[in-house]
């Protein structure tokens, strides 16, 4: 098969980011990050690609005359870069169901808890965290999906639950489900760019190797 061409799109640190690009020059995955999209100036994640010579372009709505030409200028990028996937890692802005139509089970996207619970709208960074606690719920965990046009909604891939301890503060969980989130994300990607996913409707299908399913 074919190296596929990944997009990164990021709005903070990176650090599900640099966990895939880990596991490419590991020789685990069959594609490259071609090139990295923020809607943040200072997003860290950007200094992260440019320090790998991976191209990285700040977009922000507010560069362009109006939605359409924002949306038009992702798009032209995408094409440009012959793109197969886009990878949201920490991706704070809704994605433009043109892009989402362009791309049909081709965004993927990390969320931090067991969709559908603690997802959605609102539901970000330490919120999610913050959430979870609060509820009182035992596990969480870390999801990876397809991207749709609703928020935190489209085909789940993996999840992987983790254990919330009766001591944890939103910041220890955090921690420790970002541990997991970096080993989740670059298997997907891996099993993607193998052809190891189908999708009908809401259900996905993994036809890789059983062995590689566990963390
Ligand atoms: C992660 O927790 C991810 O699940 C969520 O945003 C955070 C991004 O972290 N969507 P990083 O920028 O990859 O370090």
């Amino acid at each position: 098969m074919a190296r596929s061409n990944f997009a990164v799109f990021a709005s903070g640190r990176g650090s599900n980011f640099l966990a895939v690009q880990e596991q490419i020059a590991a020789g685990n995955i069959s594609g490259d990050i071609v090139c990295l999209i923020s809607n943040k100036r200072t997003a860290p994640a950007l200094e992260k690609a440019q320090n790998l010579d991976i191209p990285a372009f700040h977009k922000s709505p507010r560069q362009f005359e109006n939605e359409k030409s924002y949306t038009n200028d992702h798009i032209d990028t995408l094409k440009e870069y012959e793109i197969d996937y886009i990878l949201l890692a920490g991706y704070m802005k809704k994605i433009p169901d043109a892009v989402v139509q362009a791309y049909p089970h081709r965004i993927l996207n990390i969320h931090p808890a067991l969709l559908p619970s603690f997802g959605g709208k609102g539901y970000y960074g330490m919120r999610v965290h913050d959430a979870v606690i609060e509820r009182g719920v035992k596990w969480t965990g870390v999801t990876v999906h397809f991207v749709d046009e609703v928020y935190d909604h489209g085909p789940i891939i993996y999840q992987w639950p983790v254990r919330v301890r009766d001591d944890d503060t939103p910041e220890s969980l955090a921690e420790r489900v970002l541990e997991y989130e970096h080993k989740a994300y670059p298997k997907v990607v891996r099993w993607v760019s193998e052809g190891w996913i189908t999708a009908e409707g809401m259900r996905t299908q993994y036809t890789g190797p059983s062995e590689e399913w566990d963390i």
